[in-house]
């Protein structure tokens, strides 16, 4: 019997492993991917936290982060977060992570936006990646199991209780149950789904959050969508806040500076677009850095743009444009990352714990991930050590799971869901983007409920059992679309402007709105409502 399922191999996914693995637990993590493949990697710039309160401190970093999320987040939140940050970064260091150094040796800092103080610790401008990789390492030599390639189907819950999950496994076609006594949802966001918009991979399709809320998880603050200022034009590869964290600048067309570039991003991000939207190009300059500083602190963003854009950025300078990067809303928790049902815990992005408001501040995210995935491990193991035995028999969920499938196979292909997904993200990204109306998220909402009716029309090509990459990718476009309707709902009940969701027809931020907008699945119903944020 497995204590702690883990759904989500990412940075979250796995600190919460680590933590949970304690004390001879069954600790299993199952993926859609591989750990290395995962979200985190984007994550470039680096992690935050108070580490000598010279010229800064922790009272500081919290009202900067509460601040930068436009007041509407759960200040104890933040203070645990930014309480424990130190800590999480020495023991970060202490299981090897390659944090840059000073030449006195400390752990070395940089700027990052939404506050002028220096407190990003980094691994040159691939912070994310070296941390994933790092808690692989570990994790296998604590002998942490890992179930790879296995799409998430569904949450096994019964009178409000989690008792697993079942999903298909790639590799044979096989739909699998996994009985637990806790479950860790550590799937990922949802920017994913502006599909082409987006500097997230193509697996981030919110499937976790999108399985969660049909199974009855509440959800908060789904349209919070952030935009990062600068993904390479025609690309949407991340180039990192770290660019101009080390000092880069950004230019108009006429090659002049436009913005602080260290404004928090939802600032930039606009300013940036109302120059694209009148058809004029926006910049990245780096020169001035030479090219020592770029090879030494920038070496990922000097690759991407000379594999993408075929820029050197030491010589020219770079076209940029704003894309969805993370989303801010996601399975509402409480500090000790609970759900509203019964040993599911929830952590990372998909999880909206209330620290990054309506707007994330760069750094904080590695930090969140890192700092509630350890509460998420540690609390799902204990609360496992409490349970005895799981007596229930699932064989009916089980076969519902293999026959939604067989559905799948036996439905005719008349509308091809690929052309689809690219329709939704353009819609997405002009209808719910940067800029929003109510005319036009309606519109969109109506399109997004008829593509949601025609599913039934889009079928596969593929009939084949293993590795139908075909079929995977229709059940990831069906969770698009009802969290694409989840964050469309959102946005128009919202009637303000409050960090990342900007509405032209609600351009000032309100105080009655100072709450966390509340999804709920009821009676196959969506319902929606406004909750105090309780700290208050
Ligand atoms: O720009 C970046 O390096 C992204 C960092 C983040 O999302 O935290």
């Amino acid at each position: 019997m497995i204590d702690v399922l883990i759904i989500g191999s990412g940075i979250a996914g796995l600190t919460a492993a680590l933590n949970a693995s304690k004390d001879n637990s069954t600790v299993v993590v199952l993926s859609k991917t591989y750990p290395t493949h995962s979200q985190s990697v984007q994550a470039q710039g680096g992690i935050n936290a108070v580490l000598y309160e010279d010229d800064d401190s922790v009272d500081i970093h919290i009202e900067d982060t509460y601040k930068g999320g436009c007041y509407i987040a759960n200040k104890e939140h933040i203070k645990f977060m930014c309480e424990n940050a130190k800590d999480t970064i020495y023991w970060l260091d202490s299981i090897g992570v390659p944090f840059n150094r000073t030449n006195d040796n400390k752990i070395a800092q940089r700027k990052f936006g939404g506050t002028k103080k220096i407190r990003t610790c980094y691994s040159s401008d691939y912070s994310g990646l070296k941390i994933l990789h790092t808690l692989y390492d570990r994790c296998i030599k604590e002998n942490i199991q890992f179930i790879n390639e296995n799409v998430l189907l569904n949450l096994i819950i019964e009178n409000n209780i989690c008792l697993g999950a079942i999903s298909l496994d790639i590799q044979s076609g096989q739909v699998n149950k996994h009985l637990s006594k806790t479950v860790i949802l550590a799937t990922g966001g949802y920017a994913g789904i502006y599909h082409n918009h987006t500097t997230n991979s193509y697996s981030n399709t919110a499937d976790g959050i999108a399985i969660a809320f049909n199974s009855g998880v509440k959800l908060s603050n789904m349209e919070f969508v952030q935009f990062h200022p600068t993904s390479l034009e025609n690309t949407n590869v991340l180039i990192s806040e770290s660019a101009r964290g080390e000092g880069g600048y950004l230019l108009d067309k006429n090659f002049n500076r436009f913005i602080d570039e260290l404004k928090p991003r939802d600032e930039v991000s606009r300013a940036i677009y109302e120059r694209i939207q009148k058809n004029e190009k926006v910049y990245l300059d780096l020169r001035h850095l030479g090219i020592d500083k770029i090879k030494e602190y920038l070496p990922q963003e000097r690759t991407l743009a000379l594999n993408y854009s075929n820029i050197k950025i030491e010589d020219d300078i770079l076209p940029i444009t704003p894309a969805a990067h993370y989303t801010m809303g996601g399975i509402n928790t409480d500090i000790n990352t609970k759900t509203n049902i019964e040993n599911l815990f929830a952590c990372g992005e998909c999880a909206e714990i209330s620290v990054h408001g309506a707007n994330r501040l760069g750094g904080n995210s590695l930090l969140e991930i890192v700092t509630f995935g350890k509460v998420a491990g540690i609390n799902a193991t204990n609360k496992a050590k409490e349970i005895e035995v799981i007596n229930i028999n699932i064989n009916t969920l089980h076969e519902n799971e293999i026959d939604k499938i067989t559905t799948i196979f036996n439905l005719e292909n008349k509308i091809n869901f690929y052309e689809e997904k690219i329709k939704i993200g353009h819609l997405l990204f002009n209808n719910l983007g940067l800029f929003r109306t109510l005319s036009h998220m309606k519109s969109l909402l109506l399109e997004l409920n008829t593509t949601k009716k025609n599913l039934i029309y889009m079928g596969i090509d593929d009939k084949s059992k293993v590795y139908n990459k075909n079929l995977v990718e229709l059940l990831e476009f069906r969770n698009m679309i009802d969290v694409a309707i989840l964050v469309c709902e959102s946005a128009i009940k919202r009637e303000e402007s409050r960090g990342s969701h900007f509405r032209m027809d609600y351009p000032n931020q309100k105080n009655e709105y100072q709450k966390n907008s509340i999804l709920i699945k009821e009676d196959n119903l969506i319902q929606f409502k406004f909750e105090e944020i309780l700290w208050f």
